[in-house]
């Protein structure tokens, strides 16, 4: 039986730093690497770019039904084993829920239906030892307003993520949620409010490489949480122990948002 990994987000980033580990064997032998992205042409260039393993490029939007009914006839005709199933493509849109609009929703869409979809499609063709790995966000453990469905979103992802990772227990299948800071990819070229991007990304940025690494290296390891930085480990235990309202004044503090709230409430009244 072939050997496969599936990776979304694979046309840029985090999941196209996937797709470069695996394939210079960072998570063991595998016969083929499917790429699911929108970026037809990107996806071809990195199919070419490799021999072995074969890489297979499958240019999808993971907004649309159609795609997983697609996804899902491929699997059941070639009958792989799917070795690794890495969830990577999503998006986040800073700014006030209002503000942020209908990415609200879009962001729901794609980064907690598609992976639920992806990971029910993938989940009857894995074997012991298969993973899945899922890109949650250090939003995820520290709740962040001006980026509130993002937050809410990775929320989502990390608990899916380790609840599920219960219920295979005995089966040899783990699901790690990887939370990362920022990363230099093109995740903030379209911010929303660039103002609120630029004052959340004073918590500084990760090496895309390392956190790939650290996640595969934890995903191997069968742990349901990845989290590769020092700092954002002690976040996550404040944002843990802290009243939610406590967190929120003081992410405001940090981030300079409280000026900007008195100046929004005065041109309101
Ligand atoms: N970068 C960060 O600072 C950061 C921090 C924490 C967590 N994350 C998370 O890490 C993951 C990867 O982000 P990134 O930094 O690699 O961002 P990125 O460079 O913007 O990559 C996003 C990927 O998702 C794909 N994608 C977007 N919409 C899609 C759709 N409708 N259907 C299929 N694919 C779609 C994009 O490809 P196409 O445009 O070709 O479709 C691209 O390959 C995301 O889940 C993000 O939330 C990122």
């Amino acid at each position: 039986m072939r050997s496969i990994a599936i990776v979304t987000g694979a046309s840029s980033g985090v999941g196209r730093e996937f797709v470069y580990q695996l394939c210079g064997g960072g998570g063991g032998p595998l016969d083929e690497i499917w790429i699911i992205a929108r970026s037809k042409d990107t996806l071809a260039k990195m199919a070419a770019a490799c021999e072995k393993p074969l890489i297979r490029p499958i240019p999808l939007d993971l907004t649309l039904d159609e795609s997983f009914c697609e996804l899902e006839a491929m699997l059941a005709q070639e009958e792989p084993c799917v070795q690794w199933l890495v969830n990577s493509a999503g998006f986040g849109t800073f700014g006030s829920f209002g503000d942020v609009g209908s990415a609200n929703a879009d962001m729901v869409r794609l980064n907690c239906l598609a992976l639920v979809s992806m990971t029910s499609i993938c989940l009857p063709h894995m074997q012991p030892g298969s993973r899945i790995v899922n890109m949650a966000s250090i939003a995820g453990l520290v709740p962040q307003p001006q980026l509130a469905t993002y937050s809410a979103s990775k929320a989502f992802v990390l608990e899916l993520s380790r609840m599920l990772d219960h219920e295979l227990a005995g089966t040899g299948i783990h699901v790690t949620a990887v939370c990362p800071k920022f990363m230099r990819t093109k995740f903030l070229d379209k911010p929303g409010d660039s103002e609120a991007a630029g004052a959340m990304t004073r918590i500084g940025f990760e090496d895309v490489g390392h956190v790939v690494r650290t996640a595969l290296r934890f995903s191997v390891l069968g742990y349901h949480v990845s989290l590769s930085c020092l700092d954002m480990q002690l976040a996550a235990l404040a944002a843990k122990l802290l009243p939610r309202k406590t967190l929120f004044r003081i992410e405001d503090l940090l981030f300079g948002r409280c000026g900007k709230k008195e100046r929004r409430v005065k041109s309101a009244l």
